[in-house]
């Protein structure tokens, strides 16, 4: 009882960041604070001393009331410490434009790399500058991740605002277990490919009470995820919640046990949608979207098996087989007419499809559409969405 008594004691003292001795301020380190210095090597400093100093947990403070410059740095683990934490109250922000860049081909702004136990909390924002990397269009590929996690396990962020990446926001890549809550993440919904949160390569990834809205998709599922849980997600503008893009190139990609929950849509381009590429190998299998509320959706439920950015449709020999999903509670207004399009690839078909208490009517008024295409399922109380089926 002691035992837990004082371990509760300690983390609670370590939420409140009271832990003495165990701050490591980013201005004690030499950073200015001044949001035109650049603050890289303090902050890489503070963290080498956190990082390497082993015992009681530790925490790496970004103060309020400081703008702190970085250019593209990597926070590496693994820590001595099992858990360490970056509490940021102030504002760090990337370099002016593209230019001021030391190196944006590292693809990477701020990098967590092989870190377990590692939480980022705090009311603070991270701003990335990416407007002179939408414009001129400079293709995504060649465009910095603003927050990348990778290989990190037992991960929490909580609290943050993210605006403007260069790229998308946040990717998840080869983390296991991951907590997302009260974050926000911003940008113009015409600001190009910055998805809110990627996921690939992780298991057991939470992300919870959120505000994404970037114009791009709020969270994407790509290969390698698995039990993705997102609840609570208000989301717009943009393209909302995406299971892929998978099987590019014909590579193999696994996607399972995902439920989308209690999430809000508004004004976005798509609701719930799963798209694959012609031709790539693998499965996506036991999906649920269920309690979405959409305002003025334009495509609200989608499976799109032929995906294809730039027009290349070759014949189609294989796909991401996609099974047992299901789209339940599903309610409010699209701004087009069809509702529901699921379309399939014929090699596979989608399989153990469920259409539940669909209530969606059209912002103009008309009779709304259902298209499905190689679709095995069934309905429930979405009288319009019978006929929908193969068999
Ligand atoms: C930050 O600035 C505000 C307003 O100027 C002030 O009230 C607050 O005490 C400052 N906080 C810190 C940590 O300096
Ligand atoms: C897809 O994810 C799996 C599981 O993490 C991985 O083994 C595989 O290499 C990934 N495939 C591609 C094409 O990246
Ligand atoms: C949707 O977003 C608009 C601003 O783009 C806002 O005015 C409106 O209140 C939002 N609607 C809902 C239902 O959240
Ligand atoms: C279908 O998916 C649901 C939820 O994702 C899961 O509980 C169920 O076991 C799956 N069914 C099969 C047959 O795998
Ligand atoms: C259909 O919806 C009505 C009212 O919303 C409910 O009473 C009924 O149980 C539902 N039927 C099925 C099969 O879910």
């Amino acid at each position: 009882m002691e035992i837990i008594l004082r371990a509760v004691l300690l983390l609670i003292l370590l939420y409140i960041g009271l832990v003495n001795g165990q701050i490591y301020d980013v201005l004690e380190f030499g950073a200015k604070g001044d949001g035109i210095t650049d603050d890289s090597e303090a902050f890489m400093e503070a963290w080498k001393a956190m990082c390497g100093c082993d015992g009681t947990p530790k925490t790496l403070l970004i103060p309020s009331n400081s703008t702190f410059l970085l250019q593209p740095l990597v926070f590496q683990g693994p820590c001595k410490s099992p858990f360490v934490l970056v509490r940021i109250n102030g504002e760090i922000v990337a370099p002016i434009n593209k230019d001021a860049w030391s190196n944006y081909k590292s693809l990477r702004w701020i990098h967590f790399k092989e870190i377990t136990g590692l939480t980022i909390i705090g009311s603070g924002t991270i701003n990335g500058r990416g407007s002179s990397f939408w414009k001129p269009k400079l293709s995504a590929s060649k465009r910095p991740t603003q927050l990348h996690f990778q290989k990190c396990i037992n991960l929490m962020i909580i609290g943050i605002t993210s605006v403007n990446s260069p790229k998308n926001h946040i990717s998840i890549n080869q983390c296991e277990n991951v907590n997302i809550k009260r974050i926000k993440l911003v940008a113009p919904h015409d600001s190009p490919n910055t998805d809110g949160i990627d996921i690939s390569r992780s298991s057991d990834v939470n992300i919870f009470d959120s505000k994404i809205g970037t114009g791009d998709d709020c969270v994407a599922i790509n290969n390698g995820s698995v039990n993705i849980k997102i609840t609570r997600i208000n989301c717009g503008p943009g393209h909302g919640i995406s299971v892929g893009s998978l099987g590019r190139d014909g590579e193999e990609s696994v996607v399972e046990n995902v439920q989308v929950i209690d999430c809000t849509f508004n004004r976005t381009d798509n609701g719930a949608r799963i798209k694959t590429w012609p031709n790539g190998k693998g499965y996506a299998k036991n999906i649920v979207f269920k309690g979405i509320k959409l305002t003025e959706t334009q495509n609200p439920i989608i499976i799109n098996q032929k995906y294809v950015d730039k027009g290349r449709l070759d014949v189609e020999e294989s796909a991401v087989a996609i099974s047992n999903v299901t789209f339940t509670d599903i309610c409010g207004t699209s701004r087009g007419d069809e509702i529901v399009k699921l379309d399939c690839s014929e090699v596979t078909y989608c399989k153990d499809i469920v259409l539940e208490h669909i209530d969606i009517s059209t912002v103009d008024g008309k009779k709304p559409l259902v298209e499905c295409t190689n679709v095995y399922g069934k309905s429930s109380n979405a009288s319009e969405i019978e006929g929908c089926f193969t068999g």
